[in-house]
């Protein structure tokens, strides 16, 4: 037990507090001394002068109106620019030419990593490892810093139940436990334990509040759903987000029930600054504020800034709405000097946490960028990840894993060859084709007949991030051939699919099927032999009910980043046992979504002989594939479920066997059912998981402990209550498949 000294305590409290007070001090005094212009001007956030994700401004991107601003001190942060020399030039601008020479900080869309791509975050999510997500977020962060960035435009964490939403890619999928568990990882991920620590990267979770419920899951669609939702299903990651110390806020562009979230000073105040006592920074979405005219919400830019700063947005990123209107705004009184005052501070309290008023240029090494950038550390990293993401789900007669030598595999499937879409959507600082495809990771193991054929194309033409991919509707060149060489194989591998750039920003879908020739693909090929394997590569849950009908096994490879070929191939090849879960609900077409595991029981939730109950007559109610399911290369038995009740809540305890012939990794889970209460509770909430390794024929015993933070739930005034009364407690290895008892708790 390790003895600190009652004088040690005091000397480190008086420590922390100096230097805490010794940063507000510093901001007090620096923002003392600033013009109204030059504290305007923090709060302004230009995109590269040359490199845009988001629609360029009327006016036009204005290189020189930048530079102009840059140098009289009206620019506080900038966006997309990157790397060691051009962060520099730009750097050293603001802090040798300006009259107080504020350094700048760098943000930049670090999504699923910087220049060497991790799996896209639904896949890591799919791997319910906190560790190994926040290690991700953790070789991001070094790669990104040491291209001279020191904000990362991420975690992503909009829960969404709506698989058409291309931007479901980007976040941790439709359970907000899971979601709250990931956003607080990649936060510590990304910030580490000391900022001033050039390796690491201020976060800014993402979009404050609700972006994942745009309706019909169309992008940027208006937001409408009732308290309860927010507070207990969109929020819950934000919160978690402030409670690891996230940096930054980044709003939505949607509206909430009305009010766009940039202009929403309940959520940006009240809640979040309010509530939640968040002191950081409130960065608006590409010109979102600006956008607040659009959504018809203000009279012009003006009155879109007034509403804005009022409302808590601290930072404009490309509106130009702050930089030309808010000094006029203050000085006529309709903006209070102490809304600009508080938007500044967060600024400026933010860099001198990045150590930025020390040394401006402790990011701009470019030794460590060369040293950094792509290091085996990364790859290896990367590639961990990507193992760990990959989902099994079928394996009929195992099939699977394939025989290392001795087999004659037929490889099919354009995205099979491709070294780009495995990179995913959010890539921006990724050199294209450097993907590992999974031919590569395929012909490294080097003993195996391995023949590839394209087939015909998923997809032609230009892959690019701002312009949607093209499907192959028509052109069946190579069907024939490749069915032709099926018959000769053992066995056909089918890499299928989406593109990395089919899902993403701006990539909302009606259709969740295979796209283009896809499925008629693989009926032929399944036709002429019927040991198929197929690996998924996709952004969103699909809707391939005749292949998990028929094809004997699927593979659930989403994209997997720079690593794909290498971790496909592992799992192929049975060198890495599949572990991970669906974050997502799969349906069984697009008529089903919304549709996720936590849903409310309705009135009608029973089958009748009629048709009056909830339910629909041409599919049945269960999804594809349900939450949390995935399968392994060995087999798990669930037994002994065991509950104790104490007045803390109820400890639980399952037993776990591994029944079959190969270690593996179980994620086991616990959900729960608040079966009565004063606004109705979900048949079932996830509450506790548990990843285990678990060798051939050993139990081993997992124990939960529920309290108060998991029973309970956010009323429709947003006040968490807990209610006594009766609780189904389940676990099992999946959302549909548990073992269930009822407990009663009488909370003192
Ligand atoms: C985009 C996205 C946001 C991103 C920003 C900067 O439109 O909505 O997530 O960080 O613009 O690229």
């Amino acid at each position: 037990m390790l003895k600190i000294s009652t004088f040690t305590i005091i000397l480190l409290f008086i420590k922390i507090t100096v230097h805490s007070q010794s940063i507000d001090q510093k901001v007090e005094d620096l923002l003392s001394r600033m013009t109204l212009e030059e504290k305007v001007g923090q709060m302004n956030q230009y995109n590269g002068f040359w490199k845009a994700t988001g629609p360029v401004p009327e006016g036009g991107s204005d290189a020189k109106k930048k530079y102009d601003d840059l140098r009289a001190g009206k620019v506080g942060s900038m966006l997309s620019v990157r790397g060691v020399e051009d962060v520099f030039a730009l750097q050293k601008i603001a802090v040798e030419e300006t009259r107080l020479g504020i350094p700048l900080m760098f943000g930049f869309d670090v999504i699923h990593g910087y220049q060497t791509q991790s799996p896209i975050p639904l896949a890591e999510a799919a791997s319910w490892d906190m560790e190994a997500i926040e290690r991700s977020a953790r070789l991001a962060a070094k790669e990104a810093s040491a291209a001279g960035l020191t904000w990362a435009f991420a975690p992503m964490i909009d829960i969404s139940r709506d698989a058409r939403w291309g931007r479901v890619m980007e976040g941790g999928g439709e359970d907000p436990f899971l979601g709250s568990k990931i956003a607080a990882a990649r936060v510590r991920g990304f910030q580490g334990k000391d900022l001033t620590d050039p390796s690491t990267i201020a976060a800014c979770a993402k979009h404050f509040a609700g972006y994942g419920f745009a309706e019909a899951g169309k992008e940027y669609n208006t937001v409408d759903f009732g308290t309860s939702t927010l507070f207990n299903v969109s929020l819950p990651p934000f919160k978690a987000a402030v409670d690891a110390g996230v940096s930054s806020i980044m709003n939505a562009f949607n509206e909430l029930n009305g009010v766009p979230a940039t202009g929403d000073s309940w959520l940006q105040r009240d809640i979040l600054k309010g509530d939640w006592g968040f002191e950081g920074v409130v960065l608006s979405d590409w010109a979102s504020i600006r956008e607040l005219v659009v959504h018809g919400y203000a009279r012009d830019r003006a009155h879109a800034a007034e509403i804005a700063a009022k409302a808590g947005s601290d930072v404009d990123m490309e509106s130009y709405a702050y930089v030309d209107h808010l000094v006029d705004l203050v000085k006529e009184g309709t903006v209070p000097i102490e809304v600009v005052e508080d938007a500044v501070r967060r600024v400026l309290k933010m860099k001198f946490k990045l150590g930025l008023f020390d040394d401006p240029y402790r990011y701009c090494s470019v030794e460590r960028e060369q040293a950094v950038t792509g290091s085996n550390e990364i790859m290896e990293g990367v590639l961990e990840m990507a193992k760990k993401s990959i989902v099994l789900l079928k394996n009929e007669g195992n099939l699977l894993p394939l025989k290392k030598s001795g087999q004659k595999i037929l490889l099919l499937g354009q995205l099979a060859e491709s070294k780009n879409s495995p990179l995913g959507s959010w890539r921006l600082a990724s050199i294209d084709h450097t993907a590992v495809s999974v031919l590569e990771g395929m012909q490294a193991y080097s003993d195996n007949e391995l023949k590839y054929m394209q087939g015909p194309m998923a997809y032609k033409g230009q892959e690019s991030f701002l312009q949607p991919i093209m499907v192959n509707e028509s052109d069946k060149t190579g069907l024939k051939e490749a069915v032709t060489a099926a018959v000769d194989a053992d066995v056909v591998v089918m890499v299928l699919g989406e593109h990395g750039f089919q899902s993403g920003e701006g990539r909302s879908i009606t259709d969740l099927s295979l796209p283009g020739l896809q499925e008629e693909f693989l009926k032929a090929v399944y036709k002429a032999n019927k040991n198929v394997i197929l690996v998924l590569n996709n952004g969103r849950p699909l809707a391939i009910e005749w292949a998990a009908e028929n094809i004997p096994a699927i593979v659930e490879a989403w994209q997997l980043g720079t690593q794909t070929g290498h971790a496909v191939a592992s799992v192929l090849y049975g060198d890495y046992n599949p572990s991970g879960k669906l974050p997502m609900t799969f349906p069984r077409n697009v008529g089903q979504v919304p549709i996720y595991y936590n849903h409310k029981s309705t009135g009608r939730p029973f089958p009748q002989p009629i048709v009056f109950w909830s339910q629909y007559i041409d599919v049945p109610n269960s999804p594809l594939f349900p939450f949390g399911y995935g399968l392994s290369y060995t087999t798990f038995e669930y037994s002994e479920l065991e509950t104790k009740v104490s007045d803390d809540g109820v400890e639980v305890s399952i037993n776990v066997t591994n029944t079959g012939s190969m270690e593996g990794e179980e994620i086991v889970q616990v959900y729960i059912r608040d079966k009565i209460a004063s606004v109705t509770r979900p048949v079932k909430e996830l509450k506790g998981f548990s990843k285990v390794s678990i060798r051939p024929g050993e139990t081993v015993t997992l124990i939960f402990k529920l309290g108060r933070a998991e029973l309970g739930f956010y009323n429709n005034q947003g006040k968490y209550v807990v209610e006594s009364g009766a609780y189904d407690i389940m676990a099992g290895g999946n959302s549909r498949d548990v073992l269930s008892q009822e407990v009663s708790i009488n909370w003192k």
